[in-house]
Order: structure tokens, then sequence, then C-alpha cells
């Protein structure tokens, strides 16, 4: 390609079939917003300029691109049809040069080495338009591609086509390439005599073909990279074939999957190969080194697992980084900003906050641990509870240095420090500091009556 194309994204429709007050390119796909997969494809074009059609909800959906540079927004107040749309990026594209290349909010399948090809065709054709089309055994719902001689010579919107016409299998992607002069000059001739009373950008193909253009199509390898999100049937569609191709994308890279159809893999997560994944496990946004295995049912996010890790059963860790070697479940709750070292142990029902954990410190029952430092091969017994909370503005630490060991069924009272290498008593409510090497323990004497269960229960009997 001599010079960079300008990209042209369409977002600004409503999305009436969703039947929803959230705009229709903000529903997630695979845990993003369906624009981010629109505007990953557009960044797939290098050094492209980018104007995003921004209308329903723009408000929202400019705040769900504020991660992506330099986009130009380009408002489009009311929604009166795709070539409508497309004139809103007159301000910045009106007399430039070059080609345009318009994509839809709403197409997210479509792969970069198809516009690539896409744009070399339409370079290659020297055409003033080309088309992206598919054949279709079921082209419900999509404008039909007229031919004349072999060439584009039109597209009818489904709602304004003949008996005829509605029978022709070649259908419109929604994505275009344009000469940007000759597009804009299409565009001021549109009118909205049709079923829907919109300006279609469609009739922009027939207006540059009857004045002489060249118009190419160029046709998708797999008719479903022009698939269009119209309603809820067409989202789990759209998600279930992303999903689908970024496991086996994960497959072909070593990463071991279980039971591929029920694993929701984020296609922002880095896994190695030499992973292991079980069934019904979900990973969003998270790095994944050799060696970890992932046991059914967890949940990961935004999170990190070192070399080794084992995730047991029905595990939940968020914003967490858990180091080499750790074990975390079965039934585990990692909450963010957990941070576990090398080695560490995180049995069932532990839930974890806010806490770094040294190496080789252990947790392996039922546990709370929030707002805490937990220092190196420190032994958290079951039932441990960090009191961190009392109802002030603040949250409250609790330190446990080096080696100490907390007896089952015990509290800390934040803020409070348990000393290296001491031990708390079970059943012990810490509430000072505990120096290292020391033992704490806080718990009445137990008092040992002998017999007095018999006369207890000889007294408790119910009268005649
Ligand atoms: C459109 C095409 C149809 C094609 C299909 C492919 C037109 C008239 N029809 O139909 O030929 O087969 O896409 O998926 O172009 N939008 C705006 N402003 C508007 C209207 C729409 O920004 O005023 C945006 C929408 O947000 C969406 C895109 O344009 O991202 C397409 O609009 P949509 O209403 O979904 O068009 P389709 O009926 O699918
Ligand atoms: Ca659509």
């Amino acid at each position: 390609m001599r010079t960079p194309p300008h990209i042209v994204i369409l977002a600004a429709g409503k999305g009436t079939r969703m039947m929803s007050a959230l705009p229709k390119v903000l529903f997630p796909v695979l845990f993003r917003p369906m624009i981010h997969h629109v505007l990953d494809l557009a960044g797939a074009i290098p050094h492209a300029s980018l104007c995003l059609v921004v209308g329903h909800g723009e408000a929202l959906v400019r705040q769900a691109c504020r991660g992506y540079g330099d986009i130009l927004y380009c408002p489009q107040k009311e929604q009166l049809g795709t070539g409508h749309a497309v004139r809103m990026t007159e301000p910045f594209l009106g007399g430039r040069e070059g080609t345009v290349l318009v994509l839809c909010g709403d197409v997210i399948l479509t792969r970069p080495d198809s516009l690539t090809a896409m744009l070399q065709c339409h370079e290659a054709e020297a055409a003033v338009c080309t088309v992206g089309t598919a054949v279709l055994p079921e082209p419900f719902g999509y404008g039909r591609i007229l031919s004349s001689g072999g060439r584009v010579a039109g597209i009818r919107e489904e709602k304004d086509c003949s008996q005829e016409e509605r029978a022709i299998r070649e259908v419109n992607s929604g994505i275009y390439c344009f000469d940007v002069k000759a597009l804009f000059t299409a565009l001021s001739l549109l009118t909205n005599a049709n079923k829907q009373g919109e300006y279609y950008l469609t009739d922009t193909v027939r207006l540059l073909a009857e004045g002489g253009g060249r118009v190419a199509r160029f046709r998708f390898y797999e008719p479903e990279e022009m698939a269009g999100i119209n309603d809820h049937e067409a989202l789990a569609k759209t998600e279930s074939v992303l999903r689908t191709r970024f496991n086996r994308t994960l497959m072909k890279g070593g990463v071991s999957l279980q039971d591929p159809a029920t694993t929701y893999i984020d296609t922002r997560c880095r896994i190695e190969a030499g992973a292991r994944i079980e069934a019904g496990c979900t990973l969003i946004d998270s790095a994944v080194s050799a060696g970890v295995v992932i046991e059914a049912g967890s949940r990961i996010a935004s999170s990190t697992l070192g070399a080794g890790v084992h995730v047991k059963q029905g595990s939940y860790i968020e914003e967490s980084i858990v180091a080499q070697n750790c074990t975390v479940g079965p039934y585990a709750r990692l909450r963010p900003k957990t941070d576990l070292g090398p080695g560490c142990r995180i049995g069932n029902f532990v839930e974890t906050k806010n806490s770094v954990f040294a190496a080789g410190a252990k947790a392996a029952h039922l546990s709370y641990i929030g707002d805490a430092d937990v220092g190196r091969d420190v032994n958290i017994g079951c039932g441990f509870i960090t009191c961190n909370y009392d109802g002030g503005p603040v949250k409250h630490r609790t330190v446990i240095e080096d080696e100490a060991f907390i007896g089952s069924d015990s509290q800390a009272v934040a803020p409070v420090r348990i000393g290296a290498g001491s031990y708390v008593a079970t059943g012990t409510t810490i509430t000072d500091d505990v120096p290292s090497e020391a033992l704490a323990i806080s718990r009445g004497r137990q008092v040992t009556k002998p017999g007095y269960a018999k006369k207890y229960r000889k007294d408790a009997k119910p009268k005649p």
C-alpha cells in the first residue's frame, strides 16, 4: 500500500434490536466492549488515521474508548442512516486524498489479514469503491449485492428488495474501501427515498457505478468474518466464534484445554505452552506461565500466575499476583491486590485481600486475611481472621513477621504486629503487638467439673 488509509468506524446507531439502554457497541463480547474488537482491528492497519462516528450513548462510548490513542470523534446527533453517519467525518476527511476504509462497530470477526488483502485489491483494481461481500446460504437481514456484467452495480437493502432480489445470496458486509473524494461527492447526492427513510451508505455504491467509476468486490474467504451483531442471538453466536478461534490458537500454541466448549478465555490473555486448563474455567486479561494447572470451574481475572502454580477447583482470583509454585484452593478467593510469593499455599475457603504473602507462607483452611503483610514461612492455622475494619474511614494493617505460627481460631485486631518466630496460641484474640519469639495467649482457663453432666441431665428432666 502506498499511503496508509483513513479508517472510519460507524458506531452511532442505537442498536434497536438489542432492546437495551446500553449502546450496542458497548455490549461485551468475550469480556470486552464490542467496539474494542473493532478498534483492535483498525489498529492492525499501521499508521491509519481513525474517525469514530458516535451518537447514541456518545459519552459512554467515548469513555469506553479512552484507552485507545488518537481517535477523532465525529458526532452524529440524529441517526439518519449509515450514509449520513459517514458524512459526519467531513470535517476531518473532506478535501483529503487517498483511501478510506469503512468499518461497522457491530462487525467484529473480520481478520486483519483480510482487511489488508481488501485494501490491496482496492489499489490493484484502481477502484473508486471496493465492497466487502460474502455468499451466504441464508442471506436474511443483509443488503444484497446487485451485479451487472459481473461487476457490482449497487446494493439493495433487504426491506427495499423485490422478490427476485431477495433471492440473491451475495450480501454486503458493511465494510468498504472508497476513494475519499469520490465518496464525499456521492454522499452529497444521497436521498432518503427508501422504506426506512434513511440516508444509506449503500446507495453511494450505485451512484459511483452509475458515474462510471470502477466498483470492485472483495469476497471474504470465511463468511463468518462479516457477520453483523444486530440482536442477542447474533451476539452469542459471535462470541462463540471468537472464543472457539482463540481457544484453537491457544491449543496450537501448546496450551492444554480439557473442554474448549466450556472454556472462556479473553483474547488479551497470554498463556504459555504447557499450561493446562480444565473444563468450565474463565480467564480474563491474565498471564499464565508454563506448568500452571487450573482446575475446573475457576475464574482468573486481571491476574498473573507464575510457573507451576496449581489452582484447585472452584477458585476465584482477581487482580492478584501468584508467584511460581503456589497452590490455591480448592474454593479459595483471592481478591484485588493479593500478592503471593513463591511456594505459598492458600487452601479451601480462604479469602485474601490487599495482602502480601512472602515465600512459603501458608493459610490452609477457612480464613479471612485482609490488609496484611504475611512474612516468609508463616503458618496460619484454621479459621484465622484479620479484623481490619472498625467502621471508620480506613482499614488497618496486620503485620505477621517471618516464621510466626498462628494457632487456629485466632483473630488479630488491626493495627497490630506479630513478631518473627512468635507463637499465637489457638483461640487467641490479638489486640497488642507480640514481640518476636514470644507466645501470645488470650483465652479463659478451662474449668472441669467431674460428674457434673450426669447431675445436670437429672435436674433438667421435665417434671412428670
Ligand atoms: C448495514 C448495511 C447492509 C449490510 C449490513 C452488514 C446500510 C444501509 N446497510 O445494515 O447493507 O448488509 O450493514 O452488517 O448501510 N450507524 C450509525 N449511524 C446511523 C445508522 C447506523 O453510526 O445513523 C452504524 C451502526 O451503529 C452500526 C453500523 O452503522 O455500527 C451499521 O448500522 P446497522 O443499523 O446495524 O445496519 P444494518 O441494518 O446491519
Ligand atoms: Ca448491523
